[in-house]
């Protein structure tokens, strides 16, 4: 047997923080080393996502994933059993062969991606490397967190329209301090959000953030920045904003419902540009208008220079798309989902893509997630400079922050916190 062959390949449904059913999936390889991989899931989703598999049956509302389950073993196991699992291109390129549609909608983006995670760990194992050395010996980047403190949009049970208010302590030593000022701030803004509103301010929102009865995006900024100050950290973080518009656009008048009022595309730009002239602390903007408006993503990205632009929804980590982001000069970061294109081999592509023609990559988890810690070393091998993986409650959140913070420790001196450089490239 080839030491690295493929030998067996196991599947669970589990559920994810939602209780919404996933897939975890185990690759062994050469009878011994095994790799376990969870599938995350987004509910803000984009349209031009790949598409998971649900089973549409009455478990658990139609959102099983058993026929998911059955593709991988009648179908994908049977394919790559036997084959080499450090050859990660070949084996994501079979399955996406075997699926034959552009969205994985036949055998399930959900069970490509399980498989495709699984392999990767599995042969790291199989080499005796954590996964993010296995995937690049030249790793040494800690990204800065981009951690969401107050969530709205979809995410939350408010009337908030954005989605995340994230904070991101670029002036921290390290990752580990970083995660220590996100603790304090995080306390320091429960404190405050009780003061202003009431208990019922600090209820979650799906990242992790809390989910106040705040109005206004400028009421978010002006309860956040007062408790990162209060923290003793002003001067030592900028903050970011996932605007998500693409969920509060109004497809039929063709504009944006925000705070009471319906904007055009050039009003969102100057509601912007507005909350960022009184609040310059705010360094990032994510999807700041709908998912298909390339020349307005162009102007804005234009008109705030400074900004770093994320497209998710816009460019759903698909290569096409940000080809047209990049010939448009529309956004000038992207926001890297390894589930919104469904194989690990395609995704680090969008990535390689988006540095050479210098557009930043901002590494994210989804809403979904389960305490599978992957994402982490993934964002080590890309070298990375942000991660977005939510606020610092919650195991689904935590068990990222414990893993980088280990990865940093084993690194030791070779680590490098992003800090103010995270949009530098590597
Ligand atoms: P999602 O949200 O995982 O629910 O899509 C995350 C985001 O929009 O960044
Ligand atoms: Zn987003």
């Amino acid at each position: 047997m080839n030491r690295f062959e493929i030998s067996a390949i196991k599947t669970h449904e589990i559920i994810d923080n939602r209780g919404t059913p996933t897939i975890r999936a185990y690759v062994c390889v050469a009878d011994k080393f095994w790799g376990r991989a969870d599938v995350p899931c987004g509910s803000s989703t984009g349209t031009y996502e790949a598409k998971e598999l649900r089973d549409g049956d009455s478990r658990y509302r139609g959102k099983g994933v058993r026929k998911a389950i059955r593709n991988i073993q009648e179908v994908i196991y049977p394919r790559l059993r036997g084959m080499d699992a450090t050859r990660q291109r070949e084996i994501d390129y079979a399955m996406i062969e075997l699926d034959g549609t552009d969205d994985k909608s036949k055998l399930g983006a959900n069970a490509i991606l399980g498989v495709s995670l699984a392999v990767a760990k599995a042969a790291a194992a199989a080499c005796r490397l954590p996964l993010y050395k296995y995937l690049n010996a030249n790793a040494y980047i800690l990204p800065v967190p981009q951690a969401c403190m107050i969530n709205g949009g979809i995410h939350a049970g408010n009337d908030l329209e954005f989605q995340e208010f994230c904070v991101m302590p670029v002036g921290a030593e390290s990752f580990t301090e970083a995660v220590r000022m996100l603790c304090e701030i995080n306390q320091s803004l429960g404190e405050l959000l009780t003061e202003t509103f009431g208990k019922g301010a600090t209820n979650a929102g799906e990242d992790g953030g809390y989910a106040p009865p705040a109005r206004s995006a400028a009421e978010a900024m002006s309860v956040l920045t007062e408790a990162v100050r209060n923290a003793g950290y002003a001067d030592r973080a900028v903050y970011g904003l996932d605007v998500a518009a693409t969920h509060f656009f109004q497809k039929e008048s063709g504009r944006y419902l925000l705070e009471g009022t319906e904007k055009s595309r050039k009003e969102m730009i100057e509601f912007l540009g507005q909350l960022v002239a009184e609040y310059p602390a705010i360094v990032s903007l994510e999807d700041p208008l709908h998912e298909d408006d390339f020349e307005g993503t162009r102007e804005i990205t234009k008109a705030l220079e400074d900004i770093m632009i994320i497209g998710d929804d816009f460019f759903t980590t698909n290569i096409n798309r940000l080809r047209k982001g990049v010939a448009a000069a529309a956004g000038n970061a992207i926001l890297w989902k390894v589930n919104q294109i469904g194989s690990l081999t395609e995704a680090l592509d969008v990535a390689a893509y988006a540095r050479d023609h210098q557009y930043a990559v901002v590494v994210s988890e989804r809403s979904g997630e389960t305490e599978d810690d992957i994402l982490s070393d993934i964002t080590v091998a890309l070298n990375a400079g942000v991660i977005k993986t939510g606020g610092v409650r919650g195991s689904d959140r935590g068990s990222n922050y414990n893993r980088f913070m280990e990865i940093e420790e084993e690194l030791g001196s070779a680590a490098v916190y992003a800090g103010r450089n995270y949009i530098r490239l590597p």
